[in-house]
């Protein structure tokens, strides 16, 4: 039997380099940021995700790898990672500490059973930042800002901000009385999930797939007008907050997030790069005023984003460079040079140079393609007239010179004929 990876799950092998660059800098935007990581569990009690995302939500009902493990216990894949830095945030109580704004990071896989495409699959990654703790709309705007400079530092062009809000508790109650009115006469003309939705959440009427392009959809009432006092207050600092950092942002009426836990500011980064896709979303966030509370923990709210790390990748194309190649590839030819390399080599990484030796006993040709493919500064080529003689000959593969060195020289050899910035620090 042939052996398939399953649908929806890619293998990473030669990008592999560009994920650890593109981790690099997440870990760096983060660290300016004053922002720390938090790794939580990869599986949850499935409640916890029915509870925080909303059992309405595509998320939740359709595309959740559920499984009971050997004692019947309901267990999910994650989906996202806002739930499980909520559940850890209220079980630890991480609340309580005298720094009252936390902020945490993640990256690591989430799941999701998909259509797979570009772009989208089943096992992918996410990387995602959650402030919790503080109401004030200058968070919000230290996410979005944190979003933003996040694409430009990866060299995405095309992109853009979309801002909105949903409002609080009050207004959240307003706009869903309206929708009801206004989805009412159309009920029996949409699908039976969208009737569904309207007892149970008519806001998720509006990404339903099914009925996107239905008549009643294009005039529905949009969450802005349903605003109450103080929500509409927060948002109009959010905005004048941006206006004052010069952040560009389109103001899009139509954004309502698919997750359930959304109150205030919600936002999205959407890629018009056509190697995405038009429209495509690389990333997603907002506040989240109830999460905490209904998790068991005390009312204070948290704000947070996510991207698709494969999406950051495809965008980002060629802004990330390859992976440096390695110092010294070292070229034995016949046993007794076998034997020494091998001392070399561990001699060599122990200073500090990335390296690598032949061990397949092949001819020079071979070994010089070696040298090509990973891009060796320096190929170290030693046969039984160097080992005699207790010598090396070192040929920089960029000036193409060759150089008769001494066994004990060879450190600092390397050290005194790298070009600068060459060396792997
Ligand atoms: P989300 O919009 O569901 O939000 O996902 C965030 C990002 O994850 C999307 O914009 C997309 O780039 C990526 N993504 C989602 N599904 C897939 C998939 N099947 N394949 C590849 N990429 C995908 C959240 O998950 C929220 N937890 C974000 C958040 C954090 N809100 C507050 N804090």
């Amino acid at each position: 039997m042939a052996y398939s990876a399953p649908r929806g799950t890619v293998d990473i092998i030669n990008q592999a380099p560009k994920w650890q660059q593109l981790e690099q800098l997440l870990r760096t935007v983060c660290a300016y940021y004053n922002v720390s990581e938090m790794r939580t569990p990869i599986f949850e009690h499935t409640e916890l995700f029915n509870r925080a995302v909303g059992d309405t939500t595509d998320v939740v009902s359709k595309e959740m790898y559920t499984f009971q493990d050997k004692k019947g216990r309901s267990i999910t894949l994650r989906p996202e990672g806002t739930a499980g830095v909520a559940r850890s945030f209220v079980e630890n109580k991480l609340f309580a500490n005298p720094e009252k704004l936390q902020k945490y990071y993640y990256m690591g896989p989430m799941f999701r059973y998909e259509r797979p495409q570009n772009g989208r699959q089943r096992q992918f990654h996410q990387f995602g930042v959650e402030m919790l703790g503080v109401e004030s709309p200058y968070i919000d705007v230290e996410c979005m800002v944190m979003a933003v400079s996040i694409v430009e530092s990866l060299g995405l062009k095309d992109v853009k901000l979309h801002i909105n809000s949903l409002g609080d508790e009050e207004s959240r109650e307003a706009y869903r009385e309206a929708l009801k009115e206004h989805f009412k006469p159309a009920l029996k003309d949409l699908c039976y999930d969208c009737n569904q939705r309207f007892e149970k959440n008519p806001l998720r009427i509006l990404d339903c797939k099914v009925d996107r392009a239905h008549e009643s959809m294009k005039d529905a009432p949009k969450t802005i007008d349903y605003l109450s006092e103080s929500a509409k207050a927060h948002f109009d600092k959010v905005c004048s907050l941006l206006d004052d950092l010069e952040i560009e942002y389109v103001l899009d009426v139509n954004l309502v997030r698919g997750l359930d836990y959304y109150s205030h500011t919600v936002f999205e980064v959407i890629s018009d790069d056509k190697k995405l896709g038009t429209g495509s979303t690389v990333g997603g966030g907002g506040r989240y005023s109830s999460l905490i509370s209904e998790l068991g923990g005390p009312e204070v709210t948290g704000v947070g984003f996510a991207f698709g790390m494969e999406r950051l990748l495809i965008a980002a194309g060629d802004g990330l460079n390859e992976e440096e190649g390695l110092d010294v590839y070292v070229m034995p030819l016949g046993d007794e040079a076998r034997d020494l390399s091998v001392q070399i080599v561990t001699m060599l990484r122990a200073n500090g140079f990335s390296c690598d030796m032949d061990y397949c006993e092949r001819g020079l040709k071979g070994q010089f393609k070696s040298a090509d493919r990973f891009d060796a500064h320096f190929s170290m080529i030693i046969g039984e007239e160097e080992v005699k003689n207790e010598v090396v000959n070192m040929k920089c593969n960029h000036s193409k010179e060759q150089t008769v060195v001494k066994l004990e020289n060879i450190v600092s050899f390397i050290d005194e004929h790298y070009g600068e910035g060459d060396h792997h620090e």
